[in-house]
């Protein structure tokens, strides 16, 4: 009883935030910007106990960040959907000296969500969800991570939580001043160890470490369009740049099949059978080729309000040839790629002779020259079937489609077209 109370009132909330983004998009009169960053105009404020709806809504007293000169801050977004390489991309960030870096922040949007929203994908769900992305989306560009309280549970007490989703994939939250435990110059501190060495994370702390970057930089697996994102992009307080990265759907099914073991039982079943189970869930597959046929005919087809802010990134490109390709992408984001970056990519690639074992970033089990390595573990008629379901896509990205299993198996034909993805300048 209590909890659809909440259900109710949530979505009330989130209507009427919705409803304000939309008017203030609509409104002709130009957003107000502080002159100062001074706590007074601009500063943080207690906000803690408003939910984080209305102050989505709000104007420039609810946001830090509104500075006249705040569009020198870039704000990456990498968009991409589960193992297609996101967390590969993501460190190329991360590793960046003047990069704030957040691993899937949306992940607590989601699970506060979700079990009070219904589970079926109706659209009014849909638009909760993404409203209070965005929102978020928002206010993490603009350094305030206290926004993401109202998310986490247990809720933090004093601006300090230990529940921060994978705290430990963001450089900048293992070390000083955020974390003690490692200094600056400690690059690549395991997940683990910063889970482990440091203390509970102190939110203020970790908001002052992403004002001191330069760069703030998202990765996310949770927006499924890029179309739901356009108040975001067309907000001219952000400077946002989005990098959306795909994959042959052949491959991310591949690898979803080896780490979601439970959920894609189902489809090892198919594999060690050669059967196809009758009440296989196709959806795993098809929702996967739906988003991005609409997503990246949307990026592709150039509409005004990504001009300046889209880049298309297949993986295998990535993978194949790390270190231009990672040129590429700085380039476009408009920043110049430093040392770190360029050590990571050489100690964690084909780069480097060093066998990768002592890496976990959960990045290099599929890279590189393991791109197409799903050919020798998907059947062929699992091949055959994904390529019917997801035809469209394949052609739109350039991936080949087989058509025997003497195709599929030998290893010097790529699948992977040459095509070049130019970002929308
Ligand atoms: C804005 O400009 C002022 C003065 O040039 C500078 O001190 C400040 O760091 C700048 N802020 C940002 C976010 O770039
Ligand atoms: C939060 O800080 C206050 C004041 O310093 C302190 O009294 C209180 O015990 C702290 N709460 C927790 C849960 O640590
Ligand atoms: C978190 O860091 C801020 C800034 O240094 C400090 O004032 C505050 O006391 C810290 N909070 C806790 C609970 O230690
Ligand atoms: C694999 O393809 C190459 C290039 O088409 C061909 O020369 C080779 O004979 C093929 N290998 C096998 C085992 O079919």
């Amino acid at each position: 009883m209590q909890c659809s109370w909440k259900a109710v009132i949530l979505l009330a909330l989130a209507s009427i935030a919705i409803q304000y983004t939309a008017i203030r998009t609509l409104t002709s009169k130009p957003f107000q910007l502080c002159t100062l960053p001074s706590p007074h105009n601009c500063g943080l404020g207690d906000q803690e106990t408003e939910s984080p709806f209305e102050r989505g809504a709000g104007g420039c007293d609810d946001y830090p960040f509104f500075y006249v000169n705040a569009s020198r801050k870039t704000h990456i977004l990498v968009l991409a959907t589960t193992r297609s390489g996101s967390s590969f991309v993501g460190q190329l960030l991360n590793q960046h000296q003047e990069v704030f870096y957040l691993f899937e922040p949306l992940y607590h949007v989601q699970t506060t969500l979700m079990p009070r929203l219904s589970h079926s994908h109706n659209s009014a769900d849909r638009r909760v969800m993404l409203g209070a992305s965005r929102d978020l989306l928002r206010s993490l560009y603009g350094c305030d991570l206290y926004f993401l309280e109202s998310y986490i549970k247990p809720t933090p007490t004093n601006h300090t939580t230990d529940k921060l989703f994978r705290r430990g994939a963001s450089r900048a939250l293992c070390q000083q001043p955020v974390c003690d435990a490692f200094g600056p110059a400690d690059v690549n501190v395991e997940e683990g160890d910063c889970v482990k060495k440091c203390a509970l994370l102190n939110l203020t702390l970790a908001t002052e470490a992403c004002r001191d970057k330069q760069h703030v930089a998202i990765k996310t697996v949770r927006v499924p369009e890029i179309g739901d994102l356009r108040a975001l992009l067309e907000d001219p307080r952000l400077n946002i740049k989005v990098i959306q990265l795909v994959r042959d759907p052949r491959g991310i099914l591949s690898s979803r099949i080896e780490t979601f073991r439970d959920t894609y039982r189902l489809w090892r079943i198919w594999r060690a059978t050669g059967r196809k189970p009758y009440n296989l869930d196709l959806s795993q597959l098809t929702v996967v080729c739906e988003d991005y046929r609409s997503s990246v005919s949307t990026g592709l087809s150039h509409p005004y309000w990504l001009k300046g802010k889209y880049m298309l990134v297949r993986y295998e490109d990535l993978a194949k040839n790390p270190l231009p390709k990672t040129k590429e992408i700085y380039d476009y984001l408009g920043l110049p790629m430093d040392k770190n970056v360029e050590d990571w990519i050489l100690a964690n690639t084909h780069g480097s002779n060093e066998p990768s074992a002592k890496h976990k970033f959960g990045t290099l089990r599929d890279s590189a020259a393991n791109a197409e390595s799903w050919r020798l573990k998907l059947s062929y008629d699992m091949v055959e079937y994904t390529q019917t379901v997801c035809q469209k896509v394949l052609q739109q990205l350039g991936y080949k489609a087989v058509r025997s299993v003497q195709q599929l198996k030998n290893m010097s034909i790529s699948l992977v077209q040459d095509k070049t993805f130019v970002p929308f300048l």
